[in-house]
Parts: C-alpha cells; sequence; structure tokens
C-alpha cells in the first residue's frame, strides 16, 4: 500500500532528524518488549502496538528480503486506511549506521508518496503499492536501522515502522 512502502523507500533514499524520533532507539530498555512483526517478507516491526493505527497494515513483501545493493528491490504492499490522511502529514524518520545516526528528520509525507506514484489526499479504504526501487551499488556494508513513525496533520498516528540490524553485505 502506500504509506508502508514509503518507510522501506525513504530509508533507502538518504533523506536527512526528529525529536521524536530519536526516543524510539534511545530509551529502548534492556526489557525486549515482544515485538510485533509486520506480515510478509520484510525484515519491519511495528514500533507500538499498531491496533491504535490509521493505517492497518495486511502485508509487506519485499524481494530480495533483506534488500541487496546494486539490485532492484521489488516493494509490494497492501492495507487498510481507517481515515483519509490530509496534506500536512509528517515522517519522523530516523537511519543508524551501526551506532552512528546517519539521518535524523521531519519529511513531508505526501512530498514522498509522489516517489511511489500517489497522490494525497490518501482516501480512506483499501490500498496497494507496487514499486520497483533500483537501489545503488555504494551501500556501505554494515549494520542499518531504520525508524520511521507517521503522523496525521492532527497528530494522529499512522503507523510506526523500524527495522533494525539490516545487513549490507558487500558481494
Ligand atoms: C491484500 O492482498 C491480498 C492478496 O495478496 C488480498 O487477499 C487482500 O484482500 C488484500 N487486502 C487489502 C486490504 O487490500
Amino acid at each position: 500500500m502506500k504509506l508502508l512502502a514509503t518507510a522501506p523507500f525513504l530509508l533507502l533514499n538518504a533523506l536527512p532528524i526528529s525529536a521524536r524520533a530519536l526516543n524510539f532507539f534511545d530509551t529502548q530498555s534492556p526489557i525486549r518488549v515482544e515485538s510485533l512483526p509486520v506480515n510478509g517478507e520484510n525484515p519491519l516491526e511495528y514500533c507500538a502496538d499498531p491496533s491504535a493505527h490509521l493505517l492497518q497494515i495486511e502485508k509487506v513483501d519485499l524481494h530480495p528480503n533483506p534488500p541487496l545493493p546494486g539490485q532492484t528491490l521489488s516493494i509490494k504492499a497492501n492495507g487498510t486506511l481507517l481515515d483519509t490522511v490530509e496534506e500536512g502529514a509528517i515522517v519522523l524518520l530516523e537511519v543508524k549506521y551501526g551506532l552512528i545516526t546517519l539521518l535524523k528528520q521531519q519529511v513531508d509525507l505526501c512530498e514522498q508518496v509522489k516517489n511511489v506514484d500517489i497522490e494525497c489526499p490518501l482516501e480512506k479504504g483499501d490500498l496497494t503499492l507496487s514499486k520497483d526501487v533500483d537501489l545503488p551499488k555504494e551501500i556501505p556494508p554494515g549494520k542499518y536501522s531504520v525508524l520511521a513513525d507517521v503522523y496525521t496533520n492532527d497528530q494522529r498516528q499512522i503507523t510506526c515502522l523500524r527495522a533494525t540490524n539490516i545487513e549490507f553485505r558487500r558481494f
């Protein structure tokens, strides 16, 4: 679907931070909360109980999973949006390389979804997304973590996804 495909897309698209996003990584306690994996072939999990989210993700499939540098990443996803999402929605995005924060930024959701051929407003109802992304060869090998926390313009949580320690290897 639309939004959720944006998360992995943003991840790989090196965008620039947000105060809120920080907390997810920095406040992780040693007592691991039960992980909430996103359904499908993907490395994603929810940051918080998804039942309260505006976006109910049914499935996200990435091929290959995990993504490989220099190869085309195919993203297929769908789900249901419980309400229309208007202009002004934001993504709090954070990307880490090992322990180093590569980027931490608030980005405009509606601007970003244009990359996956979708325009705001995102209408309430079922969503499907299918997108191929060519990944650069030059992604430095190592472990990456990504967090995307998504809100409407009136602060309702659309979704919150993360992928921790995704390994890019040299071939
Ligand atoms: C998502 O796709 C599956 C098939 O891949 C389909 O069975 C399901 O109904 C779809 N869900 C939505 C909400 O579109």
